[in-house]
């Protein structure tokens, strides 16, 4: 029970008036006069249901504002967006074309009508529109402009710009002597240039390490072999194995369809298929030797006074004392003799006898060059300037006789290499080099100039 004192002292502090008197019986009696109007119920009501509809007013609104916030931020991203790609095609208006002017004035029209919207609602003092409007402006000035540019001369203009490029495309090719001759036409000049080197990728061994191979095409495919790949590679300079891969897809994806090791062993890297036999120097003689890739049997055949077991190997390798060639004229083999006092000798091989044929000797010493190869009956060979560059530096031609020293220059990926050859059946050049397969596509030169190179404007 609250003692009737502190119920008055409580009453005092927060009511208008308030008496407290004792009636007949003793008993306390408190009277509280509360005025009617002191709490405006009516108004709070009022208020109340008011203020909630400022409240949802103002949601609206700022969900309004808000909305146009975001729209505003794309539209000035897309107006930034305009302004950059009218000012690329005003550098050059030969690049535009009907479709982004057409874009271009949809999307400005856009953007005006975005602006409309805003000043109808929102206040048009605001900086931000200003700017805009200027901005805007100017995009459609520039537009003006652009659209003012005479079409039929941008055509034109585009036109004759093709044409002279044309013109220099001709000219280049009629003062280049170089060109790609039909596959196993010798009707060129001789090699003209080396295409940059192509890495297809490491070996089947997957191995760096594996630094001793070769790889390639048969250079005289049996039919249906047309696609067939090769590969041999080892960590030391012997013949010790053989892949076959039906074509480049499988030999990308180190899928041979057949593999040999082990049933012979040669000496050196610079092998070669060709008509479907693997021609290598039998192990440890001085002998020819070719494996028969369907049924792998082996042949043997004496190359006579060939000097082998590393005497005159190349100077990129050592064991390389046989080095197979193939050419557009047939099968080749470059080794050395003690007669020729190490200079390189040349033997033609009649493939169907598995003999040789007729025999060349050059002046050049087998232990200067790095590699050798056959190209339309003209020996090349190749030494090292740097380690990234290797040059056709000597050729000898057995038509005539004549040997020369030229200059082809050529890019190598790695300093080291043991394989280079060229295959008459796609005039690539195939090199071995650090596990990687590489290739190189060879330029010729044109037999005799009948050139006549006219310009007109
Ligand atoms: C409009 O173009 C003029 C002249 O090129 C330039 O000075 C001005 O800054 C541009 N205004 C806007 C908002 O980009
Ligand atoms: C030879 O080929 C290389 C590599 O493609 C190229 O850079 C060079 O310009 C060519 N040289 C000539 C004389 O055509
Ligand atoms: C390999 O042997 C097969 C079967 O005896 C034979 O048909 C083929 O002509 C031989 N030579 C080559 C190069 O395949």
């Amino acid at each position: 029970m609250v003692p009737a004192l502190l119920l008055f002292a409580l009453l005092r502090s927060t009511l208008t008036w308030a008496s407290v008197d004792v009636d007949n019986k003793g008993q306390c009696l408190c009277n509280v006069l509360l005025p009617a109007t002191t709490f405006p119920t009516h108004t709070m009501d009022r208020l109340d249901q008011t203020s909630v509809q400022i409240s949802h007013t103002l949601e609206l609104e700022t969900s309004k504002v808000q909305g146009y916030e975001s729209k505003l931020i794309i539209y000035t991203e897309r107006l930034e967006n305009l302004k950059l790609r009218v000012e690329e095609m005003e550098k050059d208006p030969n690049k535009m074309t009907e479709l982004e002017l057409e874009n271009l004035k949809i999307e400005i029209k856009q953007v005006e009508a975005l602006i409309a919207e805003l000043r109808g609602s929102v206040q048009t003092s605001s900086p931000t529109f200003h700017i805009l409007q200027a901005e805007i402006h100017n995009v459609t000035t520039s537009l003006t402009q652009l659209e003012s540019y005479d079409k039929n001369k941008v055509l034109e203009l585009r036109r004759k710009y093709a044409e002279l490029q044309q013109d220099i495309v001709e000219c280049e090719e009629l003062q280049d002597e170089s060109f790609t001759p039909e596959i196993g036409s010798c009707n060129h000049g001789g090699i003209s240039n080396i295409s940059m080197p192509y890495i297809v990728q490491l070996g089947a061994h997957v191995n760096e390490g594996y630094l001793y191979g070769g790889w390639g095409r048969d250079s005289k495919p049996k039919p249906g072999f047309e696609e067939m790949y090769w590969y041999s590679g080892y960590t030391s300079p012997y013949t010790y194995n053989l892949y076959l891969y039906s074509d480049y897809t499988n030999l990308l994806l180190r899928q041979q369809f057949k593999y040999f090791v082990n049933d012979y062993k040669g000496y050196g890297n610079n092998n070669i298929m060709h008509g479907n036999y693997y021609y290598y120097n039998c192990y440890n003689t001085g002998n020819l030797c070719r494996i028969n890739a369907t049924t792998f049997a082996v042949e043997t055949r004496v190359l006579p006074d060939a000097a082998w077991n590393n005497k005159f190997s190349y100077s990129s390798a050592t064991y390389q004392d046989f080095d197979f060639a193939a050419d557009e004229n047939g099968l080749w083999v470059i080794y050395a003799t003690e007669a020729s006092k190490g200079n390189m000798v040349l033997s033609k091989i009649n493939v169907d006898a598995f003999s040789v044929e007729q025999t060349w000797v050059t002046n050049i010493f087998r232990r200067r060059v790095s590699n050798a190869f056959m190209v339309c009956g003209v020996l090349y060979a190749t030494r090292q300037i740097n380690l990234n560059i290797e040059e056709i530096f000597y050729k000898y031609d057995t038509k005539t006789g004549k040997e020369s020293y030229i200059s082809i220059p050529f890019n190598k990926q790695y300093e080291g290499f043991v394989y280079l050859d060229y295959n008459p059946a796609d005039q690539r050049l195939y090199m071995y080099s650090k596990g990687y397969y590489i290739y190189y596509n060879v330029k010729f030169q044109k037999l005799q100039q009948q050139v006549e190179v006219s310009m007109y404007s």
